[in-house]
């Protein structure tokens, strides 16, 4: 099936957070997939950091219509165009350099690039990218830090990764500059472990204030599309999805 590109903007427009997913066994994909998607999120970002990766993109991308699964971890050139063909719909890197803004662009990719500093801010909006990820964000003076480079980078606009969880995204949201979060915090390593579907479900719920029915079975459910709080399923990019930013 053939898919449009999509803007950054309209990728992170989508749905308050972003869980950060490194799938060990693919077989877990697509029912993790379905859990995250069933609790209101649809945007999944599936790092390069296990060899099942784009085995795991290509299961959702397949069988969870709904989900907009892109690859992380993207540091590699090489990787853009395989992510491409797995159906990765974005690629989200932690640095800023020209080989993966040029390799994202050459597959018709939407990037974003992971800065940490002005000067690599700086390097991505010369580029012409100004949705970037603030990682690890935290560890780089983490809201202060994001309201100060609001500063001299008004048009910038971020995810910020790396140390956010339940008790500061929202300190992050509040942001004028901050369109979502993402963090790893959805898809707790013991709870994909005991194929435990409905407690992921529900921790997608708590950020994406998604309401749920009281007991369902989730694993194999398909996403139920009637209820979508945020939802890719046939919408399309208005490709200044970020215009009417808060
Ligand atoms: C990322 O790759 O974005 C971060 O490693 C997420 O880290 P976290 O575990 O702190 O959410």
């Amino acid at each position: 099936m053939s898919q449009g590109i999509l803007s950054m903007g309209f990728v992170l427009g989508r749905a308050p957070v972003i869980p950060v997913l490194a799938i060990d066994d693919p077989a877990t994909a697509v029912p993790l997939a379905r859990a995250l998607v069933n609790g209101g999120l649809p945007v999944l970002e599936i790092t390069l950091r296990t060899p099942q990766a784009l085995a795991a993109v290509e299961a959702i991308a397949r069988a969870v219509p709904e989900a907009l699964p892109g690859v992380g971890t993207y540091t590699q050139a090489a990787d853009a165009a395989r992510a491409r063909d797995a159906g990765a719909r974005f690629l989200v890197s932690p640095g800023t350099t020209q080989a993966v803004m040029e390799a994202a662009a050459a597959v018709d990719l939407p990037l974003l690039p992971g800065v940490a500093t002005a000067s690599e801010v700086m390097r991505a909006l010369a580029a012409g990218l100004t949705h970037l990820k603030f990682f690890p964000a935290e560890a780089n003076g983490g809201t202060a830090a994001l309201r100060a480079l609001h500063g001299p980078f008004a048009e910038a606009r971020f995810c910020p990764t790396g140390g956010i969880r339940p008790d500061n995204y929202l300190d992050y949201l509040g942001l004028p500059n901050v369109l979502c979060v993402g963090g790893t915090w959805l898809a707790p390593e013991d709870a994909v472990a005991a194929r435990d579907w409905a407690r992921i479900r529900a921790l997608a719920a708590q950020v994406s204030g998604r309401r749920l029915p009281p007991a369902a079975s989730v694993g194999d459910a398909p996403p139920q599309a009637d209820a979508a709080w945020y939802s890719v399923a046939g919408e399309e990019d208005p490709g200044s999805a970020d215009e009417d930013l808060r």
